[in-house]
């Protein structure tokens, strides 16, 4: 059967092989809802500026009402010879209804509609992905709360460096995604512009009134030029760049929470319910949940090239090469919203151990910087204080003890300025308390950032 939607020129069909390669509707039927209230909102205001009678307008709000429960109750017969969800809804409408059917993409294209369907599904990820992001970042802040006084050891080089709190790593964790979220939301602003009245890329000889359009389907305005607004997929890229970046995020995370659940650091254990076992090794417990999100950080990040690199030669206006941005955004806006959703389960639920992220800390000498402070109290420079507590880290490290394991007679063979309160600053708990700095690590400081953050909520 030649396409009744565009066959009028046409001599022959297209050959099977050509509409397998062409159809689209196998994974853009998803954009159904989006698709019909643009439709919808379409036909409104076709009616409004006189182009189509209200009541050819009514009958197709009204179709395409039931065309959207036929499909959500799985009745609707997809048909991959009318390529696409547009032509597949309009045929369909034009069978219920009739020729009010056939009115309806008066000064349209599937140019437009399909930018605009395209957007509108971007912008309810984009308000879902928020949500998701709320949720995890409000169990980061439960959790950082609960362990705002465990130590463990702060890394640098993956080497020991200082002790922080568990809490502070928390909300290093949960500044990652709020500035996710800014993007996102950023984002939303620039997407939220109508493209429809573009028509195929020109524009359109009808009244149409786009605001109004705009208005309709919760624009917050329309797009400025018609050749661009057919052609412009920057909201899809730039929707894929921060999904890539939450993902970078949670694999970061992901990679953190395999190494501390590992029995070589201990720090944490995650519930069962995350964990999946060995069909050989009968003692496994493993980290599938964050093995997994790190996994697919690259689907995601792939995605993002995907699109850049399809949008790279293409000239204006619009080029059916677009119809292939489908796959890799619905791809990211899947296997992010997953993601997510599953770290949101899963982190309020890490069970610190926080003996062992102790006895960590208390390793590798992580309170020398503490020592080279308390000379540098007692008048000494710096430069000189840091050697002196080098040379005292050698010593105990000799001797296969730390630093605060050196009896006093000892610790003053290096300096005669180490005075008895020297062990009031080299332990753990003494030196997460003394960084007081603005958003640094000492319990007060993280409670303090919980409360900060508690207030913008
Ligand atoms: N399925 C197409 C897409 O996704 C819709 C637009 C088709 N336009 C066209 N002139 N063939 O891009």
């Amino acid at each position: 059967d030649k396409n009744a939607m565009w066959s009028g020129r046409f001599s022959e069909s297209n050959t099977e092989l050509v509409a397998r390669l062409s159809e689209s509707v196998s994974f853009d039927k998803r954009l159904y809802r989006q698709d019909i209230a643009g439709s919808q909102a379409h036909a409104r205001m076709l009616a409004k500026v006189g182009v189509l009678a209200q009541a050819d307008a009514d009958k197709i709000v009204a179709g395409l009402d039931e065309i959207r429960a036929e499909i959500e109750s799985g009745k609707f017969e997809w048909k991959t010879e009318l390529e696409d969800v547009h032509m597949n809804i309009e045929s369909r409408l034009t069978e219920r209804i009739g020729d009010a059917g056939k009115r309806l993409h008066t000064g349209r294209s599937r140019n437009d509609q399909v930018a605009t369907d395209i957007r509108l599904y971007v912008r309810d990820v984009i308000d879902n992905v928020v949500m998701l992001i709320d949720r995890l970042a409000a169990g980061l802040l439960d959790l950082a709360e609960r362990e705002a006084d465990s130590v463990m050891p702060g890394f640098t080089h993956l080497q020991i460096a200082q002790p922080v709190t568990f809490g502070h790593h928390m909300l290093a964790w949960r500044e990652q995604i709020v500035r996710d979220r800014t993007r996102l939301v950023d984002c939303r602003k620039r997407l939220n512009l109508l493209p429809l009245g573009s028509a195929a890329l020109a524009g359109t000889v009808y009244p149409l009134d786009r605001h109004y359009a705009a208005e309709l389907l919760g624009f917050d305005g329309v797009t400025e030029n018609s050749l661009d607004a057919v052609s412009d997929r920057d909201f899809a890229i730039e929707f894929c760049a921060a999904a890539s970046l939450i993902m970078v995020h949670l694999s970061r995370w992901s990679e953190e929470l395999i190494l501390w659940s590992t029995p070589m650091f201990g720090f944490v254990n995650l519930p069962d319910r995350f964990c999946t076992g060995s069909s050989i090794m009968p003692q496994k417990k493993n980290p599938d949940v964050p093995e997994l999100v790190r996994g697919k950080t690259g689907r995601v990040i792939g995605d993002l090239n995907a699109l850049l690199v399809l949008m790279k030669g293409q000239p204006l206006a619009y080029n059916r090469d677009n119809q292939e941005d489908k796959e890799p955004l619905f791809d990211a806006c899947d296997t992010l919203s997953i993601c997510l959703e599953v770290y949101g389960e899963m982190a309020p639920h890490i069970r610190v151990n926080r003996e062992a992220c102790r006895a960590a800390a208390a390793k590798g000498f992580s309170t020398a910087t503490d020592l080279a402070d308390y000379l540098v109290g007692k008048g000494l420079p710096f430069r000189d204080a840091h050697h002196v507590v080098g040379a005292t880290v050698g010593f105990a490290a000799k001797k296969g003890c730390d630093i605060c394991e050196l009896s006093l007679e000892e610790l003053q063979t290096f300096s005669a300025l180490i005075q008895k309160d020297v062990f009031d600053h080299i332990t753990l708990d003494a030196s997460v308390a003394a960084r007081k700095t603005y958003g640094g690590t000492a319990p007060e400081q993280v409670r303090a950032a919980i409360a900060r953050a508690r207030a913008k909520l």
